[in-house]
């Protein structure tokens, strides 16, 4: 499957099926007719274009995104097709290539796509994390939150990984598109940022090469940095895409790794990606994705505490009660888990407050990247006697314990 694409002066002219081969000849075409033949306004024809997916036209948003910040315009002609025509429109690839002449699209269409969203902050993030997962337990009533937690997981983690690492202008943009049973989701993040080959380079990975860089990334404990990161994302995302027999792809540089199948294959691409697509699917009919993806030892459930209401006031026991979900409205971010561990350190130094009861009611799941930054660090920079003595974790479920468990023992590795 794949389209003919063909640049003539400013415009580009897509003919066919618009399939994964033809993402390259696309930025080709683009880089020649902007950087080559200067052009600052150009044309995507896709008027003959016969089908699109959102894996290959999220990467192709940002890139124009990306463009527009350095005010080089795109105008779009979209499909003669009629159906292809209102799924441009619909998924929002119409308003993100071409603002001036398409609207954005409403929040939900044909009851399975959740359209291309910008983000930039971690607001924003946590906004459209929350919308995504908000809009699946509409469309699948059927489904309870916690059956889709690995996809709940590393749509945190990836979305995450663009505020933490990618240093892109333009933010993330996320997409996501449910299977017609439902079962079966999958998500599309992309930035035009610094590439994961750069990311690695610029930290513990000197000398490596774009296609070693997407190679260890997906491996367990492989950051940038370990004060920073602690490698969990993009190895537990693979995984998690990988045992539900899925694929999952990354595009960085010059590197694109895809798994399917259960092989594996990592090519070395002329024409770069200015940036790093995350794409992959999960079949959440799958039990205990998460779980087996990050390998939690089996522990029991602890039974919540009551609720207490007293923010920042003790009681006459000398015990503060901290509700995480009042602290922060995202819990998938390390921008996010920075505001609760200063706070918690901060609080831990009161010497009236004899304990501090950390509670995670209501938080049905957090990231591995906010356990570290809230809780990991935390203990690191207090002390494990002082973290034990003053800090109590309440109303946690089984999986952010596990999570949270996780990330302190991994975070007390690191030098
Ligand atoms: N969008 C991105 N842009 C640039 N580099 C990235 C991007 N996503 C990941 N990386 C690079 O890949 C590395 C591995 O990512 P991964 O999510 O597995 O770990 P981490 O983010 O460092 O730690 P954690 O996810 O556990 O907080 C990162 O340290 C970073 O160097
Ligand atoms: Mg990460």
């Amino acid at each position: 499957m794949t389209a003919e694409i063909l640049r003539d002066g400013n415009t580009i002219n897509v003919r066919g099926d618009f399939g994964f081969a033809d993402l390259s000849s696309m930025l080709a075409a683009i880089h020649s007719a902007t950087e080559k033949a200067k052009y600052t306004d150009i044309t995507l024809d896709f008027e003959h274009c016969t089908s699109a997916f959102a894996r290959d036209m999220i990467p192709l948003c940002a890139q124009i995104l990306q463009k527009r910040r350095q005010h080089i315009y795109a105008h779009l002609n979209l499909p003669n097709e009629p159906k292809l025509k209102r799924l441009f429109e619909k998924s929002n690839w119409a308003h993100l290539i071409d603002p001036r002449r398409n609207d954005p699209a409403p929040p939900d269409f044909y009851n399975t796509h959740i359209p291309a969203t910008q983000y930039h902050s971690t607001d924003e993030q946590s906004k459209i994390v929350n919308q995504i997962v908000e809009n699946i337990l509409g469309i699948v009533p059927e489904m309870q939150r916690a059956d889709f937690q690995a996809f709940e997981w590393a749509i945190n983690e990836v979305t995450d990984n663009v505020l933490t690492h990618s240093f892109s202008d333009i933010g993330g943009v996320v997409a996501l598109t449910l299977s017609k049973d439902k079962k079966l989701v999958e998500y599309i993040v992309a930035d035009a940022g610094i590439g994961i080959g750069n990311s690695l380079r610029s930290g513990a990975y000197k000398g490596i090469q774009d296609v070693q860089a997407v190679d260890l990334a997906i491996k367990e404990g492989v950051t940038r940095d370990k004060k920073v990161g602690q490698g969990n994302g993009l190895f537990g995302s693979f995984e998690i895409s990988h045992n539900s027999n899925r694929y999952f792809k990354i595009r960085s540089g010059h590197a694109e790794l895809t798994s399917a199948k259960k092989t594996l294959r990592i090519s070395n691409l002329s024409v770069p990606y200015n940036g790093c697509l995350i794409a992959g699917e999960i079949d959440f009919s799958i039990p205990g994705l998460l779980a087996d993806a990050l390998k939690f030892s089996g522990e029991k459930h602890e039974s919540p505490f009551d609720y207490i209401d007293h923010k920042y006031h003790a009681d006459d026991q000398g015990i503060l009660r901290f509700m995480v979900k009042d602290e922060t409205n995202s819990f998938g971010s390390r921008p996010a888990g920075t505001i609760v561990r200063n706070k918690l350190r901060q609080l831990s130094a009161i010497s009236d407050y004899r304990k501090i009861q950390v509670s995670l009611e209501g938080i049905a799941l957090i990231s591995s990247s906010f356990a570290d930054e809230a809780f990991a660090k935390l203990f690191k920079e207090i002390g494990p006697l002082t973290f034990m003595g003053k800090i109590e974790l309440v109303d946690v479920s089984k999986v952010c314990k596990d999570l949270i468990d996780k990330a302190v023992l991994q975070r007390m590795k690191v030098d």
